[in-house]
């Protein structure tokens, strides 16, 4: 389902209706949501912190899995995901930071990552995800599976392109501060959740949604891969919906 709204702020709203929605079809335990970082989801949380005033959202119990995180910064790193997350959505909608599962990019050796990557795949596979929260990136990434991604992959550590790490340096102090690899869901970690709410704004993702959507299945764009979710909501404004 391709929803384009007239504004950013309509697509957030428009996006937190989907998501809540989403999250009331579970029928036993607690909710589980993925979510993802990135500017784009902010108004999208803004637009679940009103839900939560409004007595229509509660976000205490539910448990959250991030999308992805970067290798080689401490989990109490200023600029790594985890405390982008516990600034931008957990002290936003009330979600405890404890219910905030993030990956493990931080470790002596590789090995090491890739071990927790499966530790954390295993984990979202055992909780299973109600919502999966996503944005793109401007050359149509997904988490941070980059082009090149297989559409069955797990998570896993993957090498983040030029494209990316430039996108991401306005967070650090130059791009030589952006680290080189990340940990991240796969692109078949994310298809498993049970519905998808992709959201992008801005003229700069027109050309990555066009080809997301309209353009071949292809690992050379991993956005592409909400063609196979049987539940996808795409959330545009009018900028971003350009090139459809
Ligand atoms: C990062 C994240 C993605 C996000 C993308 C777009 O690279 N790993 O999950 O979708 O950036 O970010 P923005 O919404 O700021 O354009």
């Amino acid at each position: 389902e391709v929803l384009i709204a007239a504004t950013p702020e309509e697509a957030a709203q428009f996006a937190a209706e989907a998501v809540l929605e989403g999250l009331q079809t579970r029928t036993e335990g607690h909710n589980v949501l993925g979510v993802a970082t990135g500017s784009t989801p902010l108004g999208l949380y803004g637009e679940l912190a009103k839900a939560v005033k409004n007595g229509e959202a509660d976000f205490s119990n539910t448990i959250a899995f991030a999308l992805d995180e970067y290798v080689g910064l401490e989990s109490t790193h200023k600029q790594s995901y985890r405390q982008t997350l516990i600034q931008e959505l957990c002290k936003v909608i009330g979600l405890p930071e404890a219910n905030l599962n993030t990956p493990n990019g931080f470790g002596d050796s590789e090995e090491q990552i890739r071990k927790q990557a499966a530790a954390y795949d295993a984990a979202i596979v055992a909780a299973g995800v109600d919502v999966q929260i996503l944005g793109i990136g401007t050359n149509g990434h997904i988490g941070f599976n980059e082009p090149g991604s297989s559409l069955r992959s797990r998570s896993r550590i993957k090498r983040l392109s030029n494209k990316t790490r430039e996108d991401n340096a306005r967070f650090f102090d130059g791009i030589d501060q952006v680290p080189t690899h990340s940990v991240t869901q796969g692109l078949g970690t994310i298809l498993e959740a049970r519905r998808v709410v992709l959201i992008a704004t801005g003229s700069n993702k027109a050309e990555a949604i066009a080809t997301a959507l309209e353009g071949p299945l292809s690992s050379a764009c991993p956005g592409s891969a909400v063609q196979l979710h049987p539940d996808a909501v795409i959330v545009l404004d009018e900028a971003a919906a350009a090139g459809l």
